[in-house]
């Protein structure tokens, strides 16, 4: 038994995630405490590395086990589990004690933990990215909560995370309160868009009968330059992984693609903040579109007629526009929107470190990041200068669009939003004089600044 000497850190909940991420602690020589409802579990995981786990039946003897003050990794799932793991754990930790929860919290749950758990435990919001292989050799980590609990933790965790470009760990300290959740779900908003304008590339060569092995081929030379990416990696290999009959096993996949909240909670928490997400909002959408089965049955024998009018003269170079503008528009409306959180909520979140972390490990992560890190260096007429050279791909990818028959949502929420962005003048002008005519909303003149009412000819009533 390795009872004797004190564990660095504890792992609560040992599926995938939880198991893996004991596991990259273990290979990093670290004395780990692992527990989890099911002992059998418990006892499996610590057979791996019996030198590096240890493993208890008693929620009491594994907090008993880590050094002072504990480091307890909370990894079950979000929501009720949480809180009821929280009730059980306060019975055994110290107020100087610290609990991690790194599952896909949402990150009001995590506000309202930390509030609860003030002068009882230190709790920290920490988001993981990089699925359960990232987990187990270096995910991207995201915690947010007090600066000096959080700076706790950061000599562990730069251990078993993946580097950045230039080769440091992609953890950091996030920001205050639940900065790191709301980071994370973001980071999960910006998944979301990014996997549906490839999936939208992929529809298009569907449509036109592209092979799996022609479409890999598109897919590999788009993975390259702003491009390169660990979605488009994973493309790839989807795109050319076959059955024992030789059938493409994405052939035999049900086109219904379900989500697990973070998505959802991103678009919420932008309409609360007021910020304009129209690609990531648009992908969530799409998901939800496609579970509708009553429609896609209907709609299926037309779209097939439709589809097969399609005339592709689509070059490579189009294809990577589209992507990139989609990439670029679904980044900065994520930037837009943390930014807007982290203001009203006081977090001092530093996006040029949320893009450092997200440089390796996580799922978003590509070489646009290092463009995006310039970008968000630039002053407003820099950025607008930049972004002008986007909307130069708009009238190509316009026609492109008008010329397939398959929906582009998220491409199409791009390029409006990239329009909208450099509009000299939006119509909301005009909105805000209608409401203004029918309910004396007021609108604000722009010769005086005034909040003013009236002045319209209310000839219509
Ligand atoms: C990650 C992933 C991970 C998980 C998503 C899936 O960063 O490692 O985002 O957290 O795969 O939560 O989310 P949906 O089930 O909502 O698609």
């Amino acid at each position: 038994m390795l009872n004797t000497i004190k564990s660095s850190i504890g792992v609560v909940g040992l599926a995938v995630m939880g198991a893996n991420i004991a596991r990259n602690f273990a290979s990093k020589e670290y004395k780990t405490s692992v527990y989890n409802r099911t002992f059998a579990r418990t006892q499996e995981l610590v057979n791996e590395f019996p030198d590096h786990l240890d493993g208890f039946e008693e929620l009491k003897d594994f907090v008993e086990s880590l050094e002072l003050p504990r480091k307890i990794i909370v990894m079950v799932k979000s929501g009720q589990p949480v809180d009821e793991l929280i009730i059980e754990l306060l019975k055994y930790v110290d107020q100087d004690d610290i609990i991690i929860d790194c599952g896909n919290s949402y990150w009001k749950d995590t506000q309202r933990r930390q509030e609860q758990l003030k002068h009882k435990v230190h709790f920290i919001g920490c988001g993981v990215s990089g699925g359960s292989l990232g987990a187990l050799h270096g995910p991207s980590i995201m915690p947010g909560g007090e600066k000096h609990v959080v700076d706790q933790l950061l000599p562990y965790l730069r251990h078993v995370v993946a580097k950045d470009f230039l080769l440091n760990p992609c953890v950091s300290n996030i920001g205050e309160g639940a900065a790191g959740h709301f980071v994370k779900m973001v980071h999960n908003g910006i998944e979301y868009a990014l996997m549906q304008s490839i999936a939208e590339i992929y529809n298009i060569l569907r449509s036109n009968k592209y092979s799996n092995e022609h479409m890999r081929i598109v897919f590999s030379k788009l993975n390259q330059g702003n491009l390169q990416s660990y979605l488009l990696d994973i493309t790839e290999d989807i795109l050319e992984s076959k059955i024992e009959n030789g059938d493409y096993l994405l052939d035999l996949v049900l086109d219904k693609a379900e989500s697990k909240g973070t998505g959802g909670w991103t678009v919420i928490s932008a309409i609360e903040l007021g910020v304009s997400i129209p690609s990531l909002s648009s992908a969530l959408f799409a998901r939800y579109a496609n579970s509708q089965d009553h429609i896609t049955t209907m709609i299926h024998p037309i779209y097939e007629n439709l589809s097969s009018q399609d005339n592709l003269d689509s070059t490579i170079d189009e294809f990577s526009k589209i992507l990139e503008l989609n990439f670029f528009a679904s980044y900065i409306q994520g930037f837009e929107l943390i930014q807007k959180a982290s203001d009203e909520y006081s977090w001092k979140v530093d996006i040029h470190e949320v893009l450092r972390v997200w440089e390796g490990g996580c799922i978003i992560r590509s070489q646009m990041i290092s463009t995006l890190q310039s970008y968000i260096k630039l002053n407003k007429t820099l950025q607008i200068d930049f972004l002008t050279k986007y909307a130069q791909y708009i009238p190509k990818i316009r026609h492109f669009i008008s010329q397939t028959r398959v929906s582009m949502a998220t491409t199409n929420a791009s390029l409006d939003y990239i329009l909208t962005f450099l509009a000299p003048r939006l119509p909301t002008n005009l909105i805000q004089a209608q409401r203004d005519y029918f309910g004396e909303h007021t609108y604000v003149r722009i010769d005086s600044g005034d909040t003013v009412t009236g002045g319209w000819n209310k000839s219509k009533g």
